[in-house]
């Protein structure tokens, strides 16, 4: 099974969601996602196909993006639901970026190394549960907020004999950029950009984490 990441923004105490939106609105954190879950690791190998990488998300997650950016451009969107004729409301129903699938496993089943770089887990509370339990679970990308935000919605225990908390170093070589170091602000809300690693995950290399070959 394929390698794969969760990206998440949590409180302290990890509350992820309210009334099944967004409890805030960082413009930082929102490029940090896009980037994170859109980026290609220079390693990868080109082809003629452009490789794109994955975003598996529950129904209740794929409900709260708003529908003019559904699905989620340049990368391949996997939605999990139980109802098996859940109705994506694609503006184009052949859209070959987009797959409902009933179950976690069927999702990372549908996700080909050699054209999906990287593959996330992009949420809710309900996918994080199951996803963050799997050995192949190598990263979990969280921007933490510090501020005190109402959530009725919560990510799951970090268990820190399984995961560790990686360095601002580790965090930049994953996703190949410069991220803002330590507290950033945006209006009354505080938050950091942090990365933990699964502490048996043994890199092919320092950026790619899926032998495509
Ligand atoms: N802060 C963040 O980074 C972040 C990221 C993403 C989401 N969120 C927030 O998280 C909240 C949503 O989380 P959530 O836990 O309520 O919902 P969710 O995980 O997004 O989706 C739950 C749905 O997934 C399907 N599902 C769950 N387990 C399944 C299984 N074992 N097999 C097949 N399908 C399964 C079911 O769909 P059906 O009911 O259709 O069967 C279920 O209702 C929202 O508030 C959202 O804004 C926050």
């Amino acid at each position: 099974m394929t390698n794969f990441g969760l990206v998440v923004a949590a409180t302290e105490e990890l509350g992820i969601g309210m009334l099944s939106t967004l409890p805030w609105r960082i413009p930082k954190d929102m490029a940090f996602f896009k980037h994170v879950t859109m980026h290609v690791p220079k390693e990868f190998p080109s082809n003629q196909t452009t490789p794109q990488n994955a975003v598996i998300m529950g129904r209740v997650t794929w409900e709260s993006i708003p529908p003019k950016f559904r699905p989620l451009s340049e990368r391949f969107n996997i939605v999990v639901s139980r109802n098996p004729t859940y109705d994506l409301q694609l503006a184009n129903a052949q859209q070959p970026s987009t797959l409902l699938v009933s179950s976690l496993e069927e999702a990372f089943a549908a996700v080909d190394p050699q054209q999906h770089p990287r593959c996330f887990v992009i949420g809710g509370a309900q996918m994080y549960r199951l996803a963050i339990k799997h050995a192949t679970c190598t990263h979990i990308l969280l921007t933490r907020v510090k501020s005190k935000v109402d959530c009725d919605t919560f990510f799951p225990e970090i268990n820190e004999t399984d995961y560790r908390l990686a360095s601002h170093e580790e965090m930049e070589a994953y996703v190949e950029q410069e991220v803002p170091r330590g507290l950033q602000t945006h209006k009354d809300l505080e938050y950091e950009f942090t990365m933990y690693i699964r502490r048996s995950f043994q890199p092919v290399s320092p950026t790619i984490e899926n032998h495509p070959a």
